[in-house]
């Protein structure tokens, strides 16, 4: 059975595509990021994003890949063509940006694994949870060998994964734990929010004020949109590649942003009461879920156990994003070079990764004196990628569901029933997508522009 024909049901291709969504971007990289901007405004200028511009721009991609049957790159070739425009670049630009987000997600997912075989280990050893907290994220910062194994090993698993045509059955299998993952998240955050710091947690959060916002927080809010909805990578137009016709592309692209908001929002109130009791403060370094977390668990019964689970868990999670990321590149190699056989195409696609995952990995030790408006190497990387080239990428994709398909074709796309509600939708969505989008976009990456030279 072909992989296109067996995205049969509709069910598979929700967990397929909130797989793809739910991932590190929620847990880890959301909460710090909501603690960077301030807290309550910032969330709500996020939520109000991704059911706009988010979910605009995921209908969008889903569309795209559903009527060109094909991955990014070459869907923009077409439209390059036809138009004689170099929109082919935007195609490009995409690929590029999975690669190098996936080499560096790897390095994360393997700060998940090393923290999995901590727990792992204390099961055991004598040795209480509390020294995770203090001293593992240390001996990642300070050893980079470490940290590349790790992510290596990560990688490979993915590539395995991938070259073995397994990818699908994986990715479906990992979806469908999920919920369990869902279930302990919930457990935990019941704990948390039984700290004595959830009071100031809620008002942080759900009390907005507004003063805290910066202008340049659209463009972060904006990034982090693309980013924990897979958009701006060609991911979801390969997703959307795939799947049968007659597929109710609005009503999966809510449904999947909301799955995806709400678990940002869980991960957060899990997160933010532990950091606030332990240092008053939520901090807003990348290592936060890695060392706050463990902090909370070791004063739990059972701590080690729902440790080894969650890791577990987010690194199933992580993996699940990781093989869809280089399903990705591989899917558009194949395209470009069809005389290559797929499981080359992910040999290749995989170990260039793996190369360049070398520099985040050895950032904490290669460019440890490197500093950009007093941020060091990750974190300069993570905003150049995220906040600065993926919306980029985004307004590609703006560019080429305008260009690739007629005013026809779409509205038939969207307009599942004749409903007058379905066609004042489509007007809106079109509205959304030709100026909303276009707009908020460029004005996130002007503003974080104006921030970073006026610094
Ligand atoms: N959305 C994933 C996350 O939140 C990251 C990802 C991006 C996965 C692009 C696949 C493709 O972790």
């Amino acid at each position: 059975m072909s992989r296109k024909s067996s995205w049969r049901n509709r069910l598979s291709f929700y967990l397929l595509a909130i797989g793809s969504a739910c991932g590190l971007g929620n847990l880890w990289r959301f909460p710090y990021i909501v603690g960077e901007n301030g807290g309550g405004a910032f969330l709500l200028l996020y939520v109000f994003l991704a059911f706009t511009v988010g979910l605009t721009l995921l209908i969008a991609e889903l569309m795209i890949g559903h009527f060109t049957g094909v991955s990014i790159l070459k869907a923009s070739k077409r439209v390059a063509l036809q138009y004689k425009r170099p929109i082919h670049l935007f195609g490009w630009l995409s690929v590029f940006i999975s690669a190098v987000t996936l080499a560096y997600y790897s390095v994360i997912c393997g700060w998940v694994l090393h923290y999995l075989t901590q727990f792992l280990l204390s099961l055991f050893q004598a040795q209480p949870i509390s020294y995770l907290s203090q001293t593992s994220m240390m001996t990642l910062y300070q050893n980079s060998w470490l940290q590349f194994l790790l992510a290596s090993v990560h990688l490979l698993i993915s590539i395995v994964i991938v070259v073995k045509g397994f990818a699908e059955g994986v990715e479906r299998w990992i979806a469908s734990i999920l919920p369990l993952f869902g279930i302990l998240v919930i457990i935990l955050l019941v704990k948390s929010l039984s700290l004595d710091s959830t009071p100031d947690v809620l008002r942080f959060l759900f009390y907005p004020d507004f003063s805290k916002l910066t202008w340049a927080s659209i463009g972060h809010a904006v990034g982090h949109v693309f980013f924990t909805l897979s958009l701006g990578f060609g991911t979801m137009v390969t997703f959307g590649s795939y799947f049968k016709k007659d597929e109710k592309l609005p009503v999966i692209g809510f449904r999947v942003t909301f799955v995806d908001t709400l678990i940002s929002i869980l991960a957060v109130l899990l997160i933010f009461p532990i950091a606030f009791s332990s240092s008053k403060k939520p901090l807003t370094d990348p290592s936060l879920l890695f060392e706050v977390l463990p902090q909370f668990l070791a004063r739990e019964k059972g701590g080690v156990f729902f440790g080894l689970i969650f890791f577990l868990c987010l690194w199933l999670a992580a993996l699940n994003a990781s093989i869809g990321l280089l399903e990705t590149v591989t899917a558009n190699l194949v395209e470009k070079k069809p005389e290559l056989k797929r499981s080359l195409s992910a040999w290749i696609a995989g170990f260039f990764i793996l190369g360049l995952t070398v520099i985040p990995a050895f950032s904490g030790t290669l460019f440890k004196s490197f500093k950009v408006h007093g941020q060091g190497f990750i974190e300069t990387m993570d905003s150049f990628l995220i906040n600065g080239l993926l919306p980029i990428a985004g307004l590609g994709m703006v560019i080429i569901a305008l260009l690739s398909l007629t005013e026809a074709d779409r509205k038939k796309l969207f307009v599942q029933d004749a409903s007058p509600t379905s066609y004042n939708m489509y007007t809106h969505w079109r509205f959304a997508l030709k100026w909303v989008v276009p707009i908020v976009i460029l004005l996130g990456l002007g503003f974080q522009l104006f921030e970073f030279v006026s610094y």
